[in-house]
């Protein structure tokens, strides 16, 4: 299929892009039918660029120490947005808190990745928060972007067990793996015209979605 016809995404990246390589890998295996109309950047050094340009895929980057204010930078990348016509913007690892002048015009079409169980542990540290709180389960929470930081309606959760010798950096490391399945699977509701975010909260399949999320399974389709 002409690459101009398919649902455009944005995919907004800061660092390693691992998340932004599974929906390369989804596009792909077409698992996702849209295309990645640019990746952005607020890093210039973000390794997620290269694997950005080794799939051919348009890159912008935005430095934010560029603005004089998060207004500014979120203006510029709102101008980004709409010149690559993009239906949905995907946060992926963007760490930016976002303001209005961004979130407005894409709401109901902006979804982020949180590596907890929101509404656990908003913001950083979340693995160490976990393990140090002595929690049985960790995981991953895809979720629509509002003004609250990762505080906005829940879409879709996945859980795994902690493991009595985990430190942050292996119970990241096994997050991250579901992080990459589940994530692609929410956007790809989104395409079907599956889900929406409404004035109460997240809904698929016309239903309202519970306020932590549907429950990943990796047979979910
Ligand atoms: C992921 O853990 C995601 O949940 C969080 O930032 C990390 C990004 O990783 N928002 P990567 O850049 O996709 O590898």
């Amino acid at each position: 299929m002409n690459s101009q016809v398919l649902p455009r995404l944005a995919i907004l990246i800061s660092g390693h892009g691992t998340n932004l390589q599974a929906f390369i890998d989804a596009c792909a295996r077409r698992e996702l039918v849209a295309h990645i109309g640019i990746v952005i950047s607020n890093n210039p050094k973000a390794v997620g660029l290269q694997r950005a340009h080794n799939a051919g895929l348009a890159t912008h980057t935005i430095d934010h120490r560029d603005f004089a204010t998060r207004e500014e930078f979120d203006q510029a990348l709102v101008n980004e947005l709409h010149s690559a016509s993009i239906d949905l913007v995907v946060l992926a690892g963007f760490m930016r808190i976002l303001t209005p002048v961004l979130v407005q015009p894409f709401v109901g079409r902006l979804l982020n990745i949180h590596p907890s169980l929101l509404p656990k542990y908003p913001g950083m540290r979340t693995h160490q928060r976990a393990l140090d709180s002595g929690d049985a389960e960790a995981g991953a929470t895809v979720h629509f972007v509002t003004q609250e930081l990762d505080g906005g309606p829940p879409i879709l959760q996945g859980r795994l067990p902690t493991l009595p010798d985990d430190t942050a950096e292996s119970l990241a490391a096994r997050v991250s793996i579901l992080e990459h399945a589940m994530y692609p699977l929410a956007v790809r509701w989104y395409l079907q015209g599956r889900l929406q975010l409404t004035d109460n909260g997240a809904v698929l399949d016309g239903k309202m979605i519970a306020a932590t999320g549907v429950q990943y399974r990796a047979d979910a389709r």
